[in-house]
């Protein structure tokens, strides 16, 4: 007997292949993090995050127009601070760096692509939390909203289109919400971190912002856990509730079955982050040889999207725009 179905058929060209895909990828679906450190003269390659670096306002700027120029969709900014201490200021401070970088990004951009912070305390604090510590060593939460929604209006001030609570604090999403609209930014963005998991890929971030969490701590006691995929939902409809626009799931490749849910279940856009340790894995097999690092990156990012994302941050970003356009 012949076989009555014969779905290679369409599989035969590119160009059949090209007419019946399910899921595209291109340039602007992707967002780049980026990190900007105070007080240095020169951008410092980041060793985890091959073909990264902690930019100087200048270099970010540069990197910037570069990333416009190959049509990418948006970058987020990370601030790394010269100074730390107990309560996070160089968030909130009107001349932290994220909002000084984030001025001159928006001088020189404007909205042709979209400008996002990162608005979380841990790369700030001396301690390494995303929020207050207590002197028991445990993270307060709602002595940290009003921070954030300080930072959010900073940043918002500064030229953020996009603000991108991190920190996982419950409420978190409401809090800034308000303060940016009594403030009159009633027009920025919030992209919430909603289902976001206490995770061993951030490793290669921490590096890149000088984080380490004091008395080898973690958090567990803040961050999702990675055995639960109902209460994803749970948090990013409580994010939506309070009033963010856009949800967030990270990582992104353990957790596609979270951004499949979410997708179903949500109908505001979502995206997902794919974060440090997947970018450095791939980057670290393919310089030893054993994978082809932009097809595996490739395959990735298009899963990503396959399961129901409309865009990723990936640290690939430039580098698969330039793939992209070819
Ligand atoms: C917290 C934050 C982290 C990342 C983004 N925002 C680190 C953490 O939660 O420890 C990680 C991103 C990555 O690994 O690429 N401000």
């Amino acid at each position: 007997m012949f076989p009555t179905e014969r779905p290679r058929r369409l599989r035969r060209t590119a160009a059949l292949r090209q007419l019946v895909a399910e899921t595209s990828l291109a340039p602007d679906d992707l967002v780049a993090p980026l990190f900007v450190a105070e007080g240095r003269d020169e951008p410092v390659p980041i060793p985890s995050l091959a073909g990264q670096f902690q930019h100087t306002v200048e270099s970010l700027v540069a990197e910037v127009r570069t990333l416009r120029e190959l049509g990418v969709g948006g970058v987020i900014l990370f601030g790394v601070p010269s100074t730390k201490d107990e309560v996070g200021s160089g968030a909130y401070d009107p001349d932290g760096i994220v909002q000084v970088a984030l001025r001159a990004v928006r001088d020189e951009i404007g909205d042709d692509l979209v400008v996002m912070a990162d608005l979380c305390l841990d790369e700030y604090t001396s301690h390494g939390h995303c929020g207050l510590v207590r002197t028991d060593g445990t993270v307060d939460n709602d002595a940290t909203l009003p921070l954030y929604a300080r930072t959010a209006v900073e940043q918002a001030r500064a030229g953020a289109a996009v603000v991108a609570p991190s920190g996982m604090m419950d409420g978190q999403v409401g809090a800034i919400r308000r303060a940016l609209d009594d403030e009159g930014f009633t027009e920025t963005v919030v992209l919430a971190y909603a289902a976001k998991y206490a995770s061993g890929l951030y490793g290669p971030f921490r590096d890149a912002v000088d984080v380490s969490i004091a008395d080898g701590g973690d958090r567990r006691g803040y961050q999702q856990d990675s055995r639960n995929r109902r209460e994803a939902l749970r948090e990013a409809r409580a994010d939506v509730a309070e009033g963010a626009d856009i949800v967030m799931v990270k990582p992104a490749m353990t957790y596609l079955d979270v951004l499949s849910d979410l997708r179903r279940e949500l109908d505001v856009p979502l995206c997902a982050y794919h974060v440090s340790g997947e970018y450095a894995m791939v980057k670290a097999a393919a310089a030893n040889g054993w994978i082809d690092g932009t097809a595996v990156a490739l395959e990735q990012l298009t899963a990503v999207r396959r399961a129901g994302a409309d865009f990723v941050l990936t640290y690939f970003a430039g580098e698969i725009a330039r793939v992209l356009q070819r």
